[in-house]
């Protein structure tokens, strides 16, 4: 038992009684989220920036407010905050920027343990300007991405590292703050790809001292959209694409067009659950449930976990194949059951291969969040356990 034990109740979206592993792909949101939504859309506060009446100036004061909670969430300079659709979308309207400086002989570093959202940007700015992708090998062994993996390819023409903060496949958790020194040393900037790693762990992007630090409120309890913080001087200097009327400095130079004032409003409430719960209480909960989880795994015959076998640096999501079923047949059994996993690659295009697996079947994926409980590891394991005759 933790304290976290009664925060199903915050989540209406768990009144069906479905047991949600689904979290790595969008977990529920918060109570304080939904009605921070819908108490701006019934505001009358629904206006836009810069105005000369009390609605536009409340928009301005929800943009401070926000970007003033987010920066606490992250440890990070709220001048930096950029808010948009998607984590995806973000990445694109960055490298498209990025690229303009881009040319023959230039080198960005992605890896194999990434989100296609951190891969696909990079290897499409490379093939519009010749600079070349080198790619950071995962260690198929342990499902781990080791340091030297990218340190060693860091070199003269490294212009960019694009590391994930934790795998949303298989929830390793490289050490960003170290990859980063090696690549400021050799001159380079770093993206990291926090998406994963916030609803897990404290962050302190200062600490980490990346340039670039992206998240989706989404999958820490909030509304769809994308968080991506960029150091306040390179977000100035990068050559933006935007509408000529669009601010020549801060955010709005990559927020493009008008932003969801209501994704705002529910980003606000969000981050602000994460840090009245506090990091520490969410980490004991999900350890202990995550331990639950993989130990019973491990323990099924006919079950193989992939990815790491351990909790070390490691946020709560593991993938696993199940002897005779395809990972789609599985998560189809598991609803059955109300168990929602998902199957498939996740998106974590470039990890299957490493990890053993088919391409595009992938493997199961069960992700332990804040609202997911032992109960529901149980109801998980006996579900699979029925699949393999136990
Ligand atoms: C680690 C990671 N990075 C990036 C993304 C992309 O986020 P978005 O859906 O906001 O574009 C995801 C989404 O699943 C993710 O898990």
């Amino acid at each position: 038992m933790t304290g976290l034990t009664d925060i199903r109740r915050r989540f209406p979206g768990l009144s069906d009684g479905w047991s949600r592993f689904d979290g790595p792909a969008g977990t529920q949101a918060v109570d304080t989220s939904i009605e921070a939504v819908a108490d701006w859309q019934r505001s009358g506060n629904n206006a836009n920036s810069h105005g000369a009446f009390p609605a536009a100036r409340e928009c301005d004061a929800l943009a401070d407010r926000v970007s003033a909670t987010v920066g606490e969430l992250l440890g990070v300079d709220p001048a930096g905050m950029v808010f948009g659709p998607s984590t995806t979308a973000n990445m694109m309207a960055l490298t498209r920027a990025i690229a303009a400086d881009l040319g023959p002989g230039d080198e960005i570093i992605c890896t194999e343990l990434d989100h296609d959202s951190n891969l696909a940007p990079w290897l499409l700015a490379a093939r519009d300007t010749g600079a070349t992708v080198r790619m950071a090998c995962l260690d198929p062994d342990s499902g781990r991405l080791h340091t030297e993996a990218v340190v060693d390819l860091i070199g003269p023409a490294t212009r960019w590292v694009a590391v994930t903060g934790a795998s949303n496949a298989i929830g390793a958790i490289p050490d960003t703050t170290e990859i980063t020194g090696a690549a400021h040393a050799a001159g380079a900037r770093v993206v990291v790809d926090g998406v994963h790693l916030t609803p897990h762990r404290h962050i302190d992007v200062n600490a980490i001292g990346c340039d670039v630090f992206t998240t989706s409120s989404y999958k820490w309890y909030g509304p769809h959209a994308g968080v991506m913080w960029v150091e306040p001087d390179l977000l100035d200097s990068l050559p933006a694409y935007k509408v000529r009327p669009a601010p020549a400095s801060g955010p709005g130079r990559f927020q493009y067009g008008t932003p969801s004032w209501e994704a705002m409003a529910g980003i606000d409430a969000a981050a602000r659950f994460l840090l009245e719960t506090t990091m520490a209480a969410v980490i004991e909960h999900e350890e202990a449930v995550f331990a639950h989880l993989l130990a019973g795994l491990h323990d099924l015959p006919g079950v193989q976990v992939v990815g790491p076998p351990d909790l070390v640096d490691r946020a709560p999501t593991t993938m696993f194949l199940v002897d005779g079923h395809t990972p789609l047949q599985v998560a189809t059994r598991l609803a059955d059951e109300m168990v929602a996993v998902w199957d498939g690659h996740n998106y974590a295009v470039e990890a299957m291969g490493p990890l053993g697996l088919d391409a595009d079947d992938g493997a199961v994926r069960a992700g332990v969040c804040i609202y997911i409980g032992h109960d529901d590891v149980e109801r998980l394991l006996e579900a699979v356990a029925t699949l393999v005759g136990h």
